[in-house]
């Protein structure tokens, strides 16, 4: 079952009924300012950081789901309704909601009059604006009264849970004509405020929740609203609101539109002040000003859509099936921006006031970000790489206001250092531009300590080449890319962290997936030591390749698929000799697609045995048979119920990586089922049970032991956006950049069709055709600007701005 479609001319989804099996929410804002925002209006605003500088605020866990957002309320004198539905749910005579890039509109219709909101974070500004347009449809002359409400989260949203104590007793606001200011703590360590505003004078007021709403009220039927006359208070403690009444008259057919802006402003601390104890508001009527106007409003909206047009031009592709193009060419782009920005820490399941950045998270997203906007992709390779401690390791998360690590989950997951490899190769490769190998970058945040950024690098590989057990594989540390493989942990009281409870630094616990991506991003790493010309750094780094190769396919080497890890007692993990958990998919997937057995023929055998035993209509499963109990010396991987999370879910992260794989081996059919089966838009008829966001990847869905099987989980932030991406327009459609250049290799099935391809790369534009022939994988001819060359890589040369590729499989 549907709950609404794709329009793809547009670029939305439309989502044709409020209820949804959950919100379907949306992402506003580009840089600073951010919004989340669900398709019946719910969400909240932040500057930066969702933890530290929350503007609005929102109800956890609360009944509806969706509690709090950014309200619109008519009454028409007939009752009370929002174009949005939610909260109050009158149901609607019509409602729309269309989520496109950056932006969302609602409609709303009730009783002849239509509201429409269209809601976007413009470029440049840390605002969101909102615009209301009201539309009298009916025959006859309609007054009404329309209420906004926001409520404002007191900064930091953790302790807005937290301490009330202290912050029922600092609310402040002032309020200046139509624009009510909030100023908690401004008076004292602050030099920030936020206001809501409209270009329309106002008719009334509310900053006091509990006169807005009443007493005991919820906010389906505000007081103010309802009886229809707002209160005009000011706050002072407790919990300040904005809500703005505005009171309405159309003749039949007319229409009118509100600007609502929601901003942020920081002022120079000299400059707090405009008189004693009142605010400087001149930044923030500038804003008002310049957004005063519906053409002001479609100025900056067309601004957002040329800005989106730009980006999604870089990766184009024109095939004959609809959804590869719209995930594409659309969606997956715009989810590895959305994860580029958030990372784990907002969304309708990451609270926001959680994980912070996280380190292999963010270096992850950047592999499906970096063609998007490469100068921003640098600013946070050399961001996240400042984490790292001078040994290698690195800060597991950090805070992206601050920029620092979080010490109070530290360091210690021995994959980490790797992500630092992964995601600058792909940064050079892109870009060329090797100069960011020798940006000096301190450590730990310390200038007194810096580096050159190819020394962090260097850290990171030696730190796994120094770091091995007694196999000769990588040390797992706390845990490794499977955050719930805790093999040094043993953990018994509930509570206790698994992340950080327990030694950590087990001499003996080993992890073959380290050992596949150490094979992987060590040869990155020795290509661009190459780049810079150090043959024997190179060298160096091949030879402690080897070794942990060899590593991998004899003690890494179960018979029929890789082993996953060795524990602390060095007991075989993810093995036929297990009771449970036999098969895991990280290292299937991670050892093939760095190469790892393909000649000795163990890929082979490894991906057969995902396909026997992980696979399931809904996607590969992370391993099977799931944990039945726990097992204090694996950790968190076992105390979810069996089909859920890291315990046998289809975890969607690394079903890409087995889909790379099976195109290492050239099985173009194999590795577009693995793409299709949790590609959003290919599920979208079984939204019913699939349940999350037909427009995005979810990090989880259930696998065949959970109850409700095939249900997602935890949509958007997701490191899947990234994987896929790269899965699918690297490997599948085979569109990938070398340090030479673009290099050619789709990996298709055999009844794909010819398909054509717009890339921009390096500064030039790259029109790609390639004809098929019913060839899954091998590229016969490549025809580049006229001329035949051989092999797959398209030299890239400085002074050709366009390329025309012609490719024959
Ligand atoms: C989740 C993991 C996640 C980790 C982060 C665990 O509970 O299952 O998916 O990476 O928490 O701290
Ligand atoms: C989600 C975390 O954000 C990510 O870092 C981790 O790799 C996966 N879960 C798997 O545990």
């Amino acid at each position: 079952m549907k709950y609404g479609y794709f329009d793809d001319k547009a670029r939305e989804y439309v989502i044709t009924t409020p209820k949804t099996p959950l919100p379907w929410i949306n992402y506003l804002g580009n840089e600073d300012f951010f919004s989340l925002v669900s398709n019946t209006c719910g969400g909240y605003s932040f500057y930066k950081d969702a933890k530290l500088l929350r503007l609005t605020r929102y109800r956890y866990n609360n009944v509806p789901f969706d509690n709090n957002g950014k309200y619109y309320y008519i009454n028409d004198g007939h009752g009370i309704w929002n174009p949005g539905w939610q909260p109050v749910k009158t149901p609607l005579d019509f409602y729309e909601c269309r989520h496109g890039v950056g932006y969302s509109r609602f409609t709303g219709k009730k009783r002849g009059l239509k509201a429409e909101v269209l809601a976007f974070v413009p470029l440049g500004d840390n605002c969101e604006i909102n615009r209301v347009t009201i539309t009298n449809e009916s025959e006859d002359k309609r007054s009404f009264k329309l209420f906004s409400y926001v409520e404002w989260c007191l900064w930091n949203a953790d302790d807005d849970m937290k301490n009330f104590q202290r912050l029922l007793s600092c609310g402040e606001v002032e309020v200046k004509g139509s624009a009510i200011y909030h100023k908690t703590e401004y008076r004292e360590r602050r030099d920030h405020y936020a206001f809501f505003s409209v270009n329309e004078k106002i008719d009334g007021f509310d900053t006091v929740r509990d006169d807005f709403l009443g007493a005991y009220n919820n906010n389906d039927e505000p007081d103010s609203v309802v009886l229809q006359r707002s209160n005009n208070t000011l706050a002072s403690g407790w919990s300040p609101i904005a809500s703005h009444q505005i009171c309405i008259t159309l003749e039949p057919g007319e229409s009118k539109s509100l600007i609502f802006i929601l901003g942020y402003i920081e002022n120079p601390r000299e400059n707090k002040w405009e008189s004693y104890g009142v605010i400087n508001k001149k930044p923030a009527e500038e804003l008002q000003e310049k957004y005063s106007t519906d053409e002001a409003v479609d100025k900056a909206f067309s601004a957002l859509g040329d800005y989106w047009d730009s980006l999604l031009s870089r990766y184009h592709v024109e095939s004959a099936d609809e959804k590869v193009n719209r995930m594409v060419n659309v969606w997956n782009q715009y989810q590895c921006m959305v994860t580029f920005n958030m990372s784990r820490s907002a969304s309708y399941y990451e609270s926001g006031i959680g994980r912070g950045m996280g380190f292999r998270d963010s270096c992850q997203d950047l592999l499906g970000f970096v063609h998007l906007i490469p100068d921003r992709a640098r600013e946070r390779i050399l961001d996240i790489a400042a984490t790292q401690f001078e040994d290698g390791r690195a800060y597991h998360q950090y805070q992206p206001l601050t920029k620092k690590g979080n010490s109070d989950i530290g360091s210690g997951f021995n994959d980490d250092p790797l992500w630092l490899i992964a995601c600058t190769s792909a940064y050079v490769r892109e870009t060329g531009d090797v100069s960011i190998l020798k940006e000096s970058v301190p450590f730990d945040n310390d200038d007194s300590k810096a580096a050159p950024l190819m020394d962090h690098l260097k850290r990171s590989f030696d730190f796994t080449a120094t770091h091995k057990g007694p196999h000769g594989l990588p040390l797992i540390g706390r845990a490794d890319w499977n955050d719930c493989l805790n093999l040094n942990c043993f953990s018994e009281h509930p509570g206790e962290s698994f992340q950080t409870f327990g030694p950590s630094e087990g001499p003996v616990a080993e992890s073959v997936f380290i050992a596949g991506m150490f094979v992987k991003y060590g040869e990155e790493y020795a290509q661009l030591a190459e780049l810079l010309g150090d043959e024997s750094e190179a060298k160096r780094a091949r030879d402690e390749v080897k070794k942990v190769y060899e590593a991998a396919i004899t003690a890494g080497w179960d018979g029929e698929w890789f082993v996953r890890a060795y524990d602390a007692h060095s007991n075989k993990v993810g093995s036929k000799e297990c009771e449970e958990g036999q098969i895991y998919i990280e290292p299937q997937g991670f050892c093939v697609l760095a190469g790892i057995g393909v000649k000795e023929g163990l890929a082979e055998k490894a991906l057969k045995s995902v396909e026997e035993r992980l696979d399931t209509k809904y996607g590969v499963m992370i391993l099977q048979p799931a944990y039945t109990k726990y097992h204090l010396e694996l950790g968190e991987v076992s105390s979810y119920p069996p089909g859920y999370k890291e315990n046998a879910g289809i975890f969607c992260h690394n079903n890409p990586w087995v889909s790379i794989a099976e195109t290492v081996l050239g099985h173009g059919d194999r590795a577009f089922e693995i793409y299709k089966k949790t590609c959003p838009a290919y599920i979208e008829e079984i939204s019913d049970v699939h349940c999350t966001e037909p427009y995005v990847y979810s990090q989880m869905v259930a696998g065949r032991d959970a109850k409700f099987f095939g249900q997602g989980k935890n949509s958007w932030l997701t490191g899947t956006a990234a994987w896929t991406f790269v899965n699918i327009s690297q490997y599948i459609l085979g569109v990938y950049p070398t340090h030479n250049g673009l290099s050619i290799n789709p990996c298709v099935p055999a009844d794909f069709g010819d398909f054509s391809l717009t890339r921009k790369y390096r500064g030039a534009v790259y029109n790609i055709t390639v004809k098929q022939n019913g060839s899954q994988s091998g590229v016969k001819k490549l025809i580049v600007n006229g001329k035949e060359i051989s092999g797959n890589v398209i030299p890239y040369e400085e002074n050709v701005k366009e390329y025309t590729v012609e490719v024959e499989m």
